[in-house]
């Protein structure tokens, strides 16, 4: 795949304030002139989002963790064939609130260790990483108070509880020290401005 456009990812366990920076940073980028893509997972591509409505809501037993990580990788690929591949090959900077480290962390960590499973299909079926991936770091009793604010139906992750964010949290650090040469962790827990900041530092570092 030619890639001349830019793959920025952010990461972070739930009410981080990661939708809330992708946003700014695509105002930001558009304010600029920049030719973005704002887009998120699961979901971005209209199939993805069908399997959105089946991974995020209902019991939270519903699916084995095996199962999920099926339906997260089958929401990729469409989301990569249709939506960001596309946009990467027309130039266009594509940001996306969450993608494959989500799956290395939700399926891979949360119902013992799947890991291996999770990298070997996306091997297989995605073969994809972000130029550049923003981890917006912060404790997870405050990233659930944030997140449980919100009240919405997609709360199958969130009612895991404070035990899983806090694996999460750790779990997304040693990735971001696996996977050095992309990502970029930053301190969360300030007021959204200051983030923006050190998100946007780290953007303009790659389009220059
Ligand atoms: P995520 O996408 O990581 O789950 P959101 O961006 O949706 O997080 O933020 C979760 C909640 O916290 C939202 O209600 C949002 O308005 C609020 N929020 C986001 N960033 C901050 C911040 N820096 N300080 C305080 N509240 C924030
Ligand atoms: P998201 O909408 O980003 O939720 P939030 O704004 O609360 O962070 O993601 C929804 C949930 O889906 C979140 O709890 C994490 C989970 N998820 C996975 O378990 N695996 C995945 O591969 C992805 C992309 C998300």
């Amino acid at each position: 795949m030619s890639r001349s456009g830019l793959f920025v990812s952010f990461e972070g366990i739930d009410g981080s304030g990661k939708s809330t920076q992708a946003r700014m940073l695509v105002d930001r980028l558009r304010a600029g002139g920049v030719d973005v893509i704002h887009t998120r997972e699961p979901g971005g591509s209209p199939g993805a989002e069908e399997i959105r409505a089946l991974v995020l809501q209902g019991d939270p037993d519903r699916w084995s963790a095996e199962t999920e990580i099926l339906l997260f990788t089958a929401a990729r690929r469409d989301h990569l064939e249709r939506t960001i591949r596309p946009a990467l090959e027309a130039g266009k900077v594509v940001i996306c609130d969450r993608f494959a480290d989500s799956t290395r962390m939700y399926q891979g960590l949360s119902r013992g260790n799947l890991r291996a499973k999770v990298d070997a299909l996306h091997d297989l079926m995605i073969g994809v990483e972000p130029d550049l991936t923003l981890l917006i770091d912060m404790d997870p009793e405050t990233g659930l108070s944030r997140a449980k604010a919100r009240n919405t139906v997609e709360e199958r992750f969130e009612d895991f509880g404070a035990s899983l964010q806090e694996a999460m949290r750790a779990g997304f650090l040693d990735l971001a020290k696996e996977y050095a040469d992309r990502f970029r962790v930053i301190d969360g827990a300030r007021d959204a401005d200051s983030v923006a900041v050190d998100v946007w530092a780290a953007v303009t570092h790659h389009l220059t």
